[in-house]
């Protein structure tokens, strides 16, 4: 990608904290690199952005983030080849959906040149924090806030809209066992479950710790109107095989329209797999489970990118999913790692180069 860094102030911090992290021990989401992009929203206009040393943001307490949860985000990852050159993967997508979630929650879009320039010029600042390896990257959290002080429960006229990066590796650094919802639900029609809004996730977490507390990692959202149908998981859309075939719920006003989800049903397609989009009954997997078709499950998601469901729990019962040889998440999961390490040829044409 070009920049066009003209427009972009920036400051530079006096001294790099990077001899400080220790990079094979980083828990996701933990540290957060030496700069961070920040973009003002007032008098009607986004102002020139800027690129300054991270450091903590100050807020009028009554800002309408604080009360209302005005609030949207993205998550994106880059990722750097063997030979230094560093890559995004499918940016565009992101940087649509996080105007998609800010339309929803009646938020000002965010330029394109200014979210493109602004995050090309940061990851070249941020080079060393990102590094080569598979399972190494920079995830990349662009998020944007209602900071008008005053408690009124209206739009926000101003807003900030900021991008953080931290190195990562596994999101999740062991087994994941996910407890199929009966009671408590992500979303409803008409909402915003397709939003990357931040309420969507603080509403999980109640649920997600009692699932905890019961030896799952993860909730996989059931409906609505019926808990007979399976949605997505807190930090991942869900993929079931049954026999050969790959199933995923459709996206709509609940589901979120996942990156790594869209590229999974593609890739898997290429692979002659047939992938059948329509809703999930939970009775499936339970019959499935029993007859034997049933046999893997798994999450996709930036953070998560493919990663496999071992069990699951269903109104006090647990069903362990059998160990494929020929698993399509590992298949999978090896060509998008291709593509995103620059490793493979990129057919669909979804890596940028920084
Ligand atoms: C991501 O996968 O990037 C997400 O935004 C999920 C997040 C809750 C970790």
């Amino acid at each position: 990608m070009e920049s066009t860094v003209k427009d972009i102030i920036i400051e530079k911090a006096k001294s790099s904290k990077i001899e400080q992290v220790d990079f094979n021990n980083l828990p996701f989401g933990s540290v957060f690199t030496d700069h961070m992009m920040v973009c003002d929203y007032k008098d009607g206009a986004w102002q020139t952005p800027k690129i300054i040393p991270y450091q903590p943001l100050t807020l009028e307490p009554s800002a309408r983030v604080f009360h209302y949860g005005q609030a949207v985000f993205e998550g994106m990852k880059a990722y750097k080849d063997d030979d230094g050159k560093v890559w995004l993967f499918r940016p565009d997508e992101n940087f649509h959906r996080i105007n998609k979630s800010s339309a929803r929650m009646a938020m000002p879009e965010f330029p394109e040149d200014y979210f493109f320039d602004g995050l090309n010029t940061l990851l070249k600042m941020e080079n060393d924090w990102i590094k080569p390896g598979l399972g190494n990257s920079l995830y990349i959290r662009p998020f944007a806030i209602a900071t008008q002080a005053g408690i009124i429960a209206s739009p926000s006229q101003e807003f900030k809209f900021l991008i953080i990066c931290s190195p990562a590796q596994a999101y999740y650094g062991g087994e994941v066992r996910v407890k199929i919802a009966e009671k408590f639900s992500r979303a409803a029609d008409g909402g915003f479950g397709f939003a990357k809004a931040a309420g969507n996730y603080a509403g999980q977490f109640y649920p997600t710790n009692l699932a905890k507390e019961e030896g799952f990692q993860q909730i996989v959202w059931t409906d609505a109107k019926s808990h007979e149908f399976i949605e997505e998981a807190g930090t991942m859309n869900i993929f079931v095989r049954m026999g050969d075939k790959l199933l995923t719920c459709p996206t709509g006003d609940r589901i979120l329209d996942g990156v790594t989800r869209k590229s999974v049903i593609a890739l898997a397609e290429e692979q002659g797999i047939e992938v059948d989009i329509r809703p999930i009954r939970v009775s499936e997997l339970l019959e499935g489970h029993k007859n034997g078709e049933l046999k893997e499950m798994f999450g996709s998601g930036t953070a998560a990118v493919i990663n496999p469901i071992l069990g699951f729990g269903y109104k006090g019962e647990r069903y362990e999913l059998p160990v494929m040889t020929d698993s399509y998440a590992t298949r999978i999961k090896q060509q998008l790692i291709n593509i995103q390490y620059n490793i493979a040829e990129d057919k669909f044409g979804w890596r940028y180069e920084v």
